[in-house]
């Protein structure tokens, strides 16, 4: 055998590890299961699929998941197992019916696919039932402290490049000033990244607080230095409002502006992952499944630089990932010259 394969120590024997996704869906959270089901096969470990999340854990929805049961998956978006935002998991009643639930198939341990909501009931499980969890941060939002990456941003930053690549064509074509909203629940990185990527004049984000003097400045700069279409990428919490709202502002400023709104919504959640969310979906997998045959419990895995790094869910659900000024500069730059 390969030594890189034999240096690992496995100190908790675990015989069942179960592994649900939960929260939004995201593309690259089956390349994870996959990679969870496989490692457990590697090791010797049963593993258990746990459909539709907490939700399937409390309604005893679980699947035996052997290595050829994830066959031909890693290449799909969305998830196989389903997921589900599950409020009954919230209430002590809840927790318990999925402590006896998981009892009964011999689940010793738990890989948790998801976002900040899904590791703060996880933590609280593990301190009642005493069930210890590994998270894998799953969602297109890469707001979560503690990973450089989640799973599935990258697949989203380019279903957006792709999509306002297209929304350009019509702008061109037309002479066109397009809004374009985007996601990211509170935070601005898929229209920070995707906006450079896309050539966007304006990107607005809920981290940096500008105003509508702002935009019209950066519109009426871009016509003065020859630009006859524009597109401004707006993240769905900007604090200016709705990129409706925006628009609207815009066009009582410039009533000769030829002005379209568009609303990319959840097509940025689908499609098949990239080779980036592949991979990282399963290094994640192994990291996770391993991290729990090692001891340990309560944690996040996540990427920082090439290395796999590990955060407490305490720190991982507190804080945010901070976004990065020089990009916003970088942004700047290119924008409004
Ligand atoms: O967290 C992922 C995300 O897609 C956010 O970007 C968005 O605000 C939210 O989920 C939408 O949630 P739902 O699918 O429940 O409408």
């Amino acid at each position: 055998m390969n030594r890189s394969l034999e240096s690992f120590e496995n100190i908790t024997k675990f015989k069942t590890i179960g592994v649900f996704t939960s929260g939004g869906d995201s593309p690259g959270m089956n390349s994870a299961v996959r990679a969870v089901a496989r490692t457990c096969a590697f090791h010797g470990v049963q593993c258990i699929g746990i459909e539709q999340g907490y939700r399937g854990m409390i309604e005893n929805k679980m699947i035996p998941l052997g290595p050829r049961d994830v066959s031909n998956i890693v290449h799909r978006g969305g998830t196989f197992l389903r997921t589900a935002r599950c409020k009954e998991f919230m209430e002590k009643s809840g927790r318990k019916q999925a402590f006896e639930n998981l009892k009964k198939h011999g689940v010793e341990a738990l890989v948790c696919i998801g976002g900040d909501g899904s590791f703060t009931g996880a933590n609280i499980f593990e301190q009642e039932f005493g069930i210890p969890t590994l998270g894998i941060p799953g969602t297109i939002d890469n707001d979560i402290f503690g990973t450089d990456f989640t799973l599935g941003y990258d697949t989203a930053l380019n279903t957006v490049v792709e999509a306002v690549d297209k929304i350009r064509d019509t702008a061109t074509s037309h002479d066109r000033i397009f809004f374009v909203e985007v996601m990211g629940r509170d935070a601005g990185f898929i229209a920070l990244n995707a906006g450079i990527a896309s050539g966007a004049t304006q990107i607005l984000i809920p981290e940096t607080q500008d105003t509508f003097e702002d935009v019209f400045s950066a519109l009426e700069t871009a016509r003065k230095n020859g630009k006859t279409s524009s597109i401004v990428l707006v993240s769905e919490k900007d604090e200016l409002g709705s990129v409706f709202d925006i628009a609207k502002e815009a066009k009582n400023h410039f009533p000769d502006y030829d002005i379209r709104v568009t609303v990319l919504g959840h097509i940025q959640r689908g499609g098949a992952p990239s080779c980036l969310d592949r991979v990282l979906g399963a290094r994640f997998g192994v990291a996770a499944v391993e991290g729990l045959l090692q001891g340990r419990k309560n944690q996040m895995v996540g990427v920082k630089g090439q290395d796999i790094s590990y955060t407490d869910f305490d720190k991982a659900v507190k804080q945010h990932n901070p976004l990065d000024n020089s990009m916003v500069r970088v942004a700047k730059i290119l924008a409004g010259t």
